[in-house]
Formats: C-alpha cells, sequence, structure tokens
C-alpha cells in the first residue's frame, strides 16, 4: 500500500483521518502546517496526498503545485469546507486529483484514495487500460446505477405494460426503448419511433391515426398511421412531454380503447401495440402546471425507468470511451490512443449531453488528436470547442480551419455529420466554411 502524507491544520480532523486510515492499512505522515508538508515533500515521495485546502500562509494549492512538481504523477487529493467555483477551478488546473467538499463521510475519502491508488496503477502503464473484454452488448455501462436499469427491462420486456422512459438528453432513452422491445415477445415485428417534439402538432394526429385522401388540406392520399403500421409491434412515442393538451385526450383514448380511425373516416379499426413513452421533461411538473393531463399521465406511468445521467455512473465514463474509440478507430482507420490523463479529464467531467456528448467527443478526438494520442490537453481542448460552440478566437482559427478540413475529409464531406462531431450548429459550420473560402 502506498505512504499517504496528510496535511491537516484541524487537529481533531487530522486524528481521525489518520486514525481511520492506519486501521484501513495505510502507512500514515500526518503534519500540521504547510511547512512541515513542503519539508517532508522534499524528503519522501508520497504517491497519495490528502491536504485541506485553507491551513496557514499558505494553502492546499500550494502543496498540490509543489507535489505536483516534483512528482507529476502524484495525486492529490483535496478537502475544504469552504469550495468556490475559483479555488475548484485552481485545484483542477493544478491537477488536483479529487476535491472533497467536507463535511464527508470517510468511506468516500477511502473510495477517493483506491481509486487514486488505481490510477497511479494504471499510469505506470501509460495507456489507459482497455477494460479486458468489452462485452457483446450495444448498451454499455456496469455501474451500480445500469445495473439496476437492466434489471428493470428484464423485468418488464416480456410483458406488454406502457413504459415511461424518463432521463436527460443523452442519456440512452430510445436505446432502453429498442431493448425492451428486442426483449419481448414482439421482437420480430416493427419498432416505430415517433418524435412528438418535431412533428407539428397539426400533423400528429394524422402521422400516429392516419389520413383518409382529401381529410385535410395537402391530403393527397391515404395515409396509414404510424400506430396501425406497428400493428403486433411497438410504437416509441418519443418526447411525450411536446403532446399539446388538445391531442392528449385523443391519445389517451387510444390507450384506453385501442382503436384507430383515421382522420377523415367513419370506421374504426382495432390494434394491437405496446406504447413505450420518453421524456427529458419533468412532467410532473407540467401536470402541476395545468400542461398535461393527469389522467394520460397515469396511463403512460404504469412503469417509470429513469435513465440515470453519466455523471451519476461511476465506472461507465472508462467503458463507454473504450466503446467509442474501438468503433470510431475502426471506421475512420485510425489507431488513436487514449492516455490515462485524459481519461482523468473525462471522468472528471459533468457531461451534461451525457453518453450522446460522449459519443461525439470520442469520434470528435479520434479524427484530431494529435499524433493520435489522446491525452488531458486533447480531452479539455475538446470540452472547450465543445462548450463554447460558436465562438473561436482569432488565434485559433488557423487550427480551426485544419479542423475542420480534417473532420471534413474523415466524413467524406459530410457537412452535418462534420458539424456534429465539431460541436457547432450545420449553419454555422457554413458561415466557417464560406468565411474560410472553403466553399
Ligand atoms: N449505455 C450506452 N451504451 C452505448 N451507447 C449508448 C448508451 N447510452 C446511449 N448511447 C448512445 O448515445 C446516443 C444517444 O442515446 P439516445 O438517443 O438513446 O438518448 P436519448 O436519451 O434518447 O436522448 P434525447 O433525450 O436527446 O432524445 C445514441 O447514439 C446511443 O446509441
Ligand atoms: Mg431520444
Amino acid at each position: 500500500m502506498p505512504r499517504l502524507l496528510v496535511v491537516e491544520d484541524d487537529s481533531a480532523v487530522r486524528t481521525t483521518i489518520t486514525t481511520f486510515l492506519e486501521l484501513e492499512g495505510y502507512e500514515v505522515d500526518a503534519v500540521a502546517s504547510s511547512a512541515e508538508a513542503l519539508e517532508r515533500l522534499r524528503t519522501a515521495r508520497y504517491p497519495i496526498i490528502v491536504s485541506d485546502i485553507y491551513l496557514d500562509e499558505r494553502t492546499g494549492l500550494d502543496i498540490l503545485q509543489a507535489a505536483r512538481q516534483m512528482d507529476p504523477r502524484c495525486a492529490v487529493i483535496l478537502m475544504t469546507a469552504r469550495g468556490t467555483m475559483e479555488t475548484v477551478m485552481k485545484a483542477t488546473e493544478g491537477g488536483v486529483f479529487d476535491y472533497l467538499a467536507k463535511p464527508f463521510e470517510l468511506d468516500r475519502m477511502l473510495e477517493t484514495i483506491k481509486r487514486a491508488e488505481a490510477a497511479l496503477a494504471e499510469a505506470e502503464r501509460g495507456e489507459a487500460s482497455e477494460p479486458e473484454e468489452l462485452p457483446e452488448t450495444e448498451m454499455i455501462g456496469s455501474s451500480a446505477p445500469m445495473v439496476e436499469l437492466y434489471k428493470t427491462i428484464s423485468r418488464v420486456a416480456p410483458t406488454d405494460a406502457t413504459v415511461l422512459i424518463e432521463g436527460e438528453t443523452g442519456t440512452g432513452k430510445e436505446l432502453v426503448a429498442r431493448l425492451i422491445h428486442r426483449n419481448s415477445k414482439r421482437a420480430g415485428q416493427p419498432f416505430v419511433p415517433v418524435d412528438c417534439g418535431a412533428i407539428a402538432p397539426t400533423l400528429l394526429e394524422s402521422e400516429l391515426f392516419g389520413a383518409l385522401k382529401g381529410s385535410y388540406t395537402g391530403a393527397d392520399r391515404d395515409r396509414v398511421g404510424v400506430l396501425e403500421a406497428a400493428h403486433r409491434g411497438t410504437v416509441f412515442l418519443d418526447e411525450i412531454g411536446d403532446i399539446e393538451l388538445g391531442f392528449q385526450l385523443k391519445l389517451l383514448r387510444f390507450l384506453q380503447e385501442r382503436q384507430v380511425r383515421p382522420l377523415g373516416s367513419a370506421r374504426a379499426r382495432e390494434v394491437d401495440v405496446r406504447v413505450l413513452a420518453a421524456t427529458n421533461r419533468d412532467v410532473q411538473r407540467l401536470v402541476d402546471e395545468g400542461k398535461f393531463r393527469q389522467d394520460l399521465w397515469f396511463r403512460l406511468n404504469v412503469v417509470r425507468i429513469k435513465v440515470p445521467p453519466l455523471r451519476e455512473r461511476f465506472g461507465d465514463v472508462r467503458l463507454l470511451a473504450a466503446f467509442f474509440l474501438r468503433r470510431y478507430n475502426e471506421r475512420y482507420g485510425q489507431q488513436a490512443r487514449l492516455l490515462e490523463s485524459g481519461l482523468g479529464v473525462m471522468e472528471q467531467y459533468r457531461w451534461p449531453g451525457n453518453v450522446r456528448q460522449l459519443q461525439h467527443m470520442m469520434e470528435r478526438l479520434v479524427i484530431l488528436a494529435p499524433a493520435g494520442r489522446i491525452d488531458a490537453e486533447a480531452v479539455r481542448e475538446a470540452i472547450r470547442a465543445m462548450e463554447s460552440r460558436e465562438q473561436v478566437s482569432e488565434s485559433l482559427a488557423d487550427t480551426e480551419a485544419e479542423q475542420i478540413r480534417r473532420v471534413l475529409a474523415a466524413t467524406k464531406g459530410n457537412k452535418s455529420h462534420a458539424a456534429k462531431i465539431l460541436g457547432i450548429e450545420r449553419k454555422t459550420l457554413y458561415r466557417k466554411l464560406e468565411r474560410l473560402g472553403m466553399i
């Protein structure tokens, strides 16, 4: 076990931490001031340091800097009861391993130290270790919340229950819906997704229920509705929170009666479909605000599945990154390698766009990483680019043109795909191409 240095000026806290860690089997050197800490760093090597931030004339950030200067691989864990945006930013820039807000559970500190140990072991090997075997599956993730999710999917899939899938954007709601269908007795029948948010409210009814020729302006032929087309299969109503109040009643009736009557038709037909729905909105709130019918909500909400955001799935970033790395290396004929330092940055990131964002980022990194090395700087650059979207400073203009060229080459000139990889809107890409004289 590595030797730990604990820096904490509060003697009670220092003793608690030290005793706890010693009971866990670590050899601990504990000091009370920054001066003592720096003295220790000069004489001994500590792969892991746990330090308070507010100490004396110097802070934990100084300890961090000194420690990383002497040994760039040293894992420094900072703790404070007075964390601010600025200190966290500085700590992150200084290469902190993790940041614990006090009060914290000792077990949490231990877990962080264990992670640091694991990271150190890997750093010895340089390249981010690929998980031994990527399982043959399309839904990647072994974290506890994902295992719970798999359990729920396996329980509800064989039933005909209506399922409501909730989760932030990009968490994999549609993937969950497809898995439910694939594992149901309807697997051999159609799975038909409908993006309720993207279809104009006036067209949603004919899209779902169908319409006879002439039933509305523009209906120049009979149209079979999705619900009928999916007979014996599964319909996936995506973005259900976006359905207009007026249409909600019709949908409710359908869920109760399982009959469709195309627009302009007098006859209703029975259909046998299973309904899965998804939303990234807080529908309960829409109900409270009177924007979503409570009765429809109850109907949809027979089984509710919540897909957890990526930042709550510890360990999955590594698996997903390896999965997408392999996919895009194959697709683009590259040999990009993900370094432990790059993975470290990914594991610290909050992933507002969840798995989809990680997927796009890996695609981008595979195409753009200099010399195929995806290190911390490359990942930070990709995050910055994806977060800032439009704004590109003048000094970046050169590399930007180069990046655009490489991405366009990789996507064989497909501009919407290229825009996705670059993390910009398609029209922004056109603007840039124009400005760069590339079209
Ligand atoms: N656990 C996972 N393993 C592998 N790929 C995943 C996983 N989760 C999501 N993806 C991939 O990420 C992308 C986004 O997933 P999906 O479209 O299912 O998200 P969503 O929750 O429906 O997002 P939105 O709310 O924006 O519609 C897809 O390409 C999907 O294949
Ligand atoms: Mg979706």
